[in-house]
């Protein structure tokens, strides 16, 4: 008698362990699928926001044929490209303008139309051959060297690239008011 209670007990009790264990598996299971889901979703909503945002391109920028250049006439030309953040991508904008020189040599120089000092735009002036700012009035000479005024550093120059007979800029804003030339 006592051993037919003693095997029913030992049975309920591997019963007992063989649910439990598959409850277990279970569980164990189903998070692993949630998980398996859940990974490329978050994945997608989170993404963007780490990825750098962007304001505008970082590569070059085709600003038009060489062949409307004059030597040592700078030109201004406006910057337009497309602006892109962490979800939305805008449609071509002006961003910006840059003064294009071309010397004897047909060597091209790009500068950033914006003062060091402050930010306002800076203007060519024909008649004096300088550049002007004309909210503090600093000047720059054609090779963007400070000639008077606040302005703590020359112009800002701009990496340019000549190709097919056109030039392409790199456009970048830099940090005002230091002496150092440096990205924002
Ligand atoms: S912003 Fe150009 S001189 Fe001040």
């Amino acid at each position: 008698m006592n051993k037919q209670i003693y095997v029913e007990e030992t049975e309920l009790h591997s019963n007992k362990g063989r649910r439990d264990f598959l409850k277990i598996c279970s569980v164990v299971l189903s998070s692993l699928i949630g998980v398996a889901y859940a990974v490329p979703l978050i994945r997608t909503f989170i993404s963007p926001a780490l990825r750098q945002t962007v304001s505008g391109s970082t590569g070059l920028i085709e600003l038009g044929s060489i062949s409307s250049c004059q030597v040592n006439v700078p030109m201004n030309v406006k910057i337009v490209d497309a602006k892109t953040d962490a979800w939305t991508k805008f449609p071509p904008m002006e961003i910006g303008a840059v003064w294009i020189i071309m010397n004897e040599d047909k060597k091209f120089t790009a500068f950033t139309s914006i003062c060091p000092h402050l930010g306002c735009g800076i203007n060519w002036d024909e008649g004096s051959g300088k550049f002007i700012c004309p909210c503090h009035d600093s000047f720059f000479d054609i090779e963007g060297r400070v000639l008077s005024g606040p302005s703590p550093r020359g112009m800002d120059t701009l990496e340019t690239e000549i190709k097919d007979g056109k030039i392409f800029v790199k456009y970048e804003k830099m940090r005002l008011g230091i002496s150092g030339k440096m990205p924002a």
